[in-house]
């Protein structure tokens, strides 16, 4: 069922009602998949551009014949191939367009373009008209009015008038999927996470997420090393968590350095430990985290920021299960599960010889790869709900929800690789919904709020140029609505041209007619 009232609340819709109104005084009504009139025809709320219609409406005698003209021109359009028709109506030389709107492949209502003639309209055709009009009860002058004010459109403008309709039943079919989309997503964000929807404390549903637990399920019980690879915030140090308390080492201890944060030489003794006396301020032994992972695993974050001196020190331990502290001569031997991670190309380090290849086979004996969030969408929801969850209870809160406007934000917003991006929103929104329990779309940052949703649902077409030739407004309306739409998609052109019904090359062509490409935008 399609929102009528959301529709026509579309700044597009308006946008297009007011051209087709300057420029043929024709008005736009909208009926239903079962060919109900979905529009409020009040004159008190609706702006009429047909004087014709205006007088119908305000007849009742009229009004049942505009209803009954729609019936026929329903059924004429459902009886042939076409998805727009022009149609007869009970006026002589009284004509409408009907467009089908489909969603999804299905039916999902009919706009109607209401009234015109065309120009075979003639003055005798005029007075059948004026009669006709006074026979139901309209006043003479009105008939003859409204006769005067009939628009009469040239066949290239009922050309343009057919592309616009189609313009029409577009914006609405792709306003309508989006709204589909949403709302599953919705959906799924209510339904319960359940276990297979998670593995140890990693959230994700999506096929990618099920691979990586497989290969986990598989791989926590061996002792190979593991190399986790992935973007900033994609989850790795939770990966290597997940592994370690899945293993046989689960009771022992999980231990993990960042091997960035440090100098060599601190490194060398975090890791190995040192003897009294090593160095200056070494007054006494310490254990490095080797020997006190012993039995455990240890997690190597950013390995590849390690020096070549570290990797070769780090290459022993892996292959001869030993290492020396820092100022011994005694080797020890450990026990210890390696996992490493980075989010550096390794191979191009290598061939560059920033990272020992030999190291790298090492710990590459097993890969996990992880997908940035924006290659997981439909894990979103499940991550929302999850965060809400853990940062209310973090924060001793109530369980809080989102409205239903600022989950649609945030669904709208293209998240980017990194999931504390959508931690820290959440964590942020739950502080300043203070004691609320609800979190309205107001508290939300400025660039989730900001991101206009589809088909100019939010977005604005004040700039549009309703005076200049039928042409250019409608090549404005082409622009604009393909910025909007580079924007919505992230400037997936493939994506974008599915959704305007027009080929891939033909819409580069277009982004390049009006310098919408993302390098001519920077630049200017
Ligand atoms: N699949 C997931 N389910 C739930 N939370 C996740 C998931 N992936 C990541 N997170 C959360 O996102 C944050 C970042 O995860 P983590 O520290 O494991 O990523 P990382 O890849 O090690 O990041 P960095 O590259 O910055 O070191 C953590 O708070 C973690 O709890
Ligand atoms: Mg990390």
């Amino acid at each position: 069922m399609l929102n009528w009232e959301m529709i026509k609340d579309l700044h597009v819709i308006q946008k297009l009602h007011q051209i087709l109104g300057k420029w043929f005084s024709l008005d736009l009504v909208f009926l239903d998949e079962f060919g109900k009139l979905q529009s409020d025809l009040d004159p008190s709320s609706f702006e009429f551009n047909s004087y014709l219609f205006k007088n119908q409406i305000t007849s009742p005698k009229g009004k049942e014949i505009f209803l009954q003209d729609l019936d026929s021109a329903v059924t004429l359009l459902n009886n042939s191939d076409e998805k727009v028709l022009e149609f007869d109506t009970f006026y002589p030389g009284v004509k409408g367009m009907i467009n089908e709107v489909r969603a999804d492949g299905a039916m999902v209502g009919y706009v109607i373009a209401y009234s015109f003639a065309d120009s075979n309209f003639a003055s005798s055709d005029s007075e059948k008209l004026i009669k006709k009009m006074e026979d139901i009860g309209h006043l003479k002058e009105e008939a003859e009015l409204a006769a005067k004010k009939l628009s009469r459109l040239e066949s290239f403008q009922l050309d343009y008038l057919k592309e616009l309709m189609a313009l029409y039943s577009d914006e609405i079919s792709t306003y309508q999927q989006e709204i589909t989309s949403r709302e599953q997503r919705i959906k799924d964000l209510n339904s319960e996470v359940s276990n297979k929807y998670r593995y140890h404390m990693m959230i994700g549903k999506s096929k990618k997420m099920q691979q990586i637990y497989s290969l986990l399920e598989k791989i926590s019980s061996s002792e190979s090393t593991i190399l986790v690879q992935g973007e900033n915030g994609t989850g790795k140090e939770l990966v290597a968590k997940a592994i370690h308390y899945n293993s046989p080492r689960k009771d022992k201890l999980f231990l993990a350095q960042n091997c960035s944060a440090f100098n060599d030489n601190l490194l060398d003794s975090e890791l190995f430990g040192h003897v009294k006396g090593a160095f200056t301020g070494a007054v006494k032994d310490k254990k490095g985290l080797f020997a006190m992972a012993d039995g455990g695993t240890l997690f190597l974050d950013e390995i590849g920021d390690t020096s070549l001196t570290m990797q070769v020190k780090l290459l022993r331990v892996l292959q001869e299960g030993t290492f020396t502290p820092v100022g011994s001569t005694t080797p020890q031997k450990v026990s210890v599960r390696i996992i490493a991670a980075t989010n550096k190309p390794l191979k191009e380090m290598i061939a560059k010889g920033e990272f020992r290849e030999d190291l790298y086979y090492r710990i590459n004996v097993i890969n996990v790869n992880l997908p940035p969030l924006r290659d997981r969408n439909e894990d979103i929801p499940l991550l929302m709900e999850h965060f809400l969850e853990k940062k209310c209870a973090e924060k001793g809160h109530q369980l809080k929800t989102f409205s239903k406007k600022c989950l649609e934000k945030m669904l709208d917003y293209s998240w980017a690789g990194n999931i504390r991006e959508l931690e820290n929103e959440i964590e942020r929104l739950i502080v300043l919904a203070g004691e609320d329990n609800i979190i309205t779309p107001d508290l939300l940052s400025a660039r989730i709020l900001e991101k206009t949703g589809g088909s100019g649902a939010t977005g604005g077409l004040k700039g549009i140029n309703t005076n200049g030739s039928l042409k250019e407004a409608l090549s404005e309306l082409e622009a604009y609505m393909i910025k909007e739409g580079l924007k919505r998609t992230n400037f997936n052109k493939s994506k974008l041209a599915k959704e305007l019904g027009i080929s891939r090359a033909g819409l580069i062509m277009k982004v390049d007619k009006y310098g919408l490409d993302k390098r001519v935008k920077k630049a200017s």
